[in-house]
């Protein structure tokens, strides 16, 4: 695997590729890398002839009283796995060359970056877009590969893709999850035994509501029913429950696919989970 720690490089490195054609797969992340990213770096050598992981904690995407120093970082350790997971080649950009100074121009992510956890954290999904829109910009990407953990993420990312007419496949990878149900994240390392057995309670309400929803409820009761699912459980301070359309985030069609989402504390850990719930239709 050949690491680049500066743009320059990542080009060099990737020209004999490109010159012969080859298709070239981009999997973003933050590092302290998990079996959900290794999962997405897995699509992505599915989907083309040369893998990049890109590992770089983005302080664009970090509110004031967010945890952007606190982050997990692990670099000695994201190597080797990503060496292990067959990625050709890692990308570790600086925040000297992701926002050299003076850069101040950057993504709005609209109407979708504006609800939800844009809500509970302003700014978030212009960060995000910020940094996803450089990185396609230094790696042209064919593919670049991204996980339903963050459905809203994905959903933005989607939506700058075709808005800004970048010429990337996006793909998305299905939310790996711990043997209690518990998605993993990177900010799971947050959580003391205890508080992590309390965290499952994210995944119990979002199947709660999908067991509303296929036993024939609105997606208003089953929305309601994560809600009560969540406040019931002691230690989870919930910011939101939502039952909305996986693409628009608006309502959901009727007898169409639901997106639940939840966010919550546990202690001062905040998660977010999901669950896509394809409703049988009734006729
Ligand atoms: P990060 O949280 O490191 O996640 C990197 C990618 O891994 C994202 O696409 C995320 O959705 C996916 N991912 C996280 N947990 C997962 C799980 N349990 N199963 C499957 N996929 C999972 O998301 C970001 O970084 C950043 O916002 C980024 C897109 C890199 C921009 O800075």
């Amino acid at each position: 695997m050949k690491v680049a720690r500066c743009a320059a490089e990542m080009r060099s490195t990737l020209e004999e590729d490109r010159r012969a054609g080859r298709r070239i797969a981009l999997v973003p992340t933050m590092g302290a890398l998990h079996e959900g990213h290794l999962s997405l770096v897995e699509l992505a050598a599915g989907n083309a002839d040369v893998t990049i992981a890109s590992v770089f904690v983005n302080p664009l995407q970090f509110g004031p009283n967010e945890d952007f120093d606190e982050y997990p970082r692990d670099e000695a350790g994201d190597l080797a796995r990503l060496e292990s997971a067959g990625v050709h080649l890692a990308f570790l950009p600086s925040t000297e060359e992701m926002y050299p100074q003076g850069a101040d121009v950057t993504v709005h992510a609209g109407r979708l970056g504006a609800i939800l956890e844009g809500v509970h954290r302003p700014g978030h999904f212009d960060g995000v877009l910020t940094v996803v829109a450089k990185l396609f910009n230094l790696v042209v990407p064919d593919t670049a590969v991204f996980g339903q953990k963050d459905a809203q993420q994905l959903a933005v990312i989607r939506k700058m893709v075709v808005d800004l007419k970048f010429l990337v496949d996006v793909i998305s990878g299905p939310t790996v999850r711990g043997p209690d149900g518990l998605a993993l994240s990177s900010r799971n390392a947050y959580l003391s035994v205890e508080a992590r057995s309390r965290a499952t309670a994210l995944w119990r309400a979002l199947q709660q509501g999908a067991a509303r929803l296929e036993a024939g409820a609105s997606h208003e009761d089953a929305e309601r029913s994560v809600a009560r699912a969540l406040e019931g459980e002691p230690g989870i301070d919930p910011e939101y429950a939502a039952a909305v359309d996986p693409v628009t985030f608006d309502a959901p069609h009727p007898g169409g696919p639901v997106l639940l989402l939840v966010a919550a504390y546990v202690g001062k850990t905040r998660l977010i989970d999901n669950l896509l719930v394809e409703v049988r239709g009734t006729g």
